[in-house]
């Protein structure tokens, strides 16, 4: 992002990472709208994401993902939390809209896991025997993708709170009168 306070920000990271609570928080501080992608993307398909997976592929998904971002990011004062594989695409986080900033929030794939462990068949790309290991291998393909981010965030150890507060101090907001 070039110059000036954002008027979007994009959530990007790892499955686990918190970027659906870590938004909310986030729009509630700011007063902004917020959006959950794979929220859209079920509510346009009218289908959960593992059926879209299942019956339609990751293929159709990733189109109807990539469009509906394209459409909310057309939009001012929006927090949106991306589903893991969005940013993963060359070009992507580099050709984000004038006055959107993203930020990448960094989660280790043990933590990612264990996280997510509970929902495993919530994501379907972490529905196989070993998660662990299909997690090292999709962190190790995406951190160069992530890395484009404007902003990174480790999130280990810190609550969806403090998460939120650093993203806020980070950009200049005086969080102690928003939160
Ligand atoms: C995916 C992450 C998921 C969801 C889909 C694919 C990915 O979103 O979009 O299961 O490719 O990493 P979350 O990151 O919100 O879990």
């Amino acid at each position: 992002m070039t110059g000036g306070l954002p008027r979007r920000l994009v959530l990007v990271g790892f499955m686990g990472s918190g970027k659906s609570t870590v938004g909310r928080l986030l729009a509630e501080s700011l007063g902004w709208r917020f959006q959950d992608l794979d929220q859209s993307v079920e509510e346009e398909v009218g289908r959960s994401v593992p059926t879209i997976f299942a019956e339609d592929g990751e293929a159709f998904f990733r189109e109807v993902e990539g469009r509906l971002a394209e459409s909310i990011l057309a939009g001012d004062h929006v927090v949106l939390a991306a589903g893991g594989g969005w940013a993963a695409r060359p070009g992507r986080l580099p050709e984000v809209p004038d006055g959107t900033l993203t930020v990448w929030l960094q989660v280790s794939p043990e933590e990612a896991v264990r996280r997510v462990g509970a929902t495993g068949a919530a994501r379907p790309l972490l529905d196989v025997p070993d998660p662990l290991v299909r997690a090292r291998s999709l962190m190790a393909e995406r951190r160069p993708f992530y890395a484009a981010a404007g902003l990174t965030v480790d999130t280990e150890g810190l609550t969806p709170i403090d998460v939120s507060r650093r993203i806020l101090t980070l950009m200049g907001v005086a969080h102690e009168r928003t939160q």
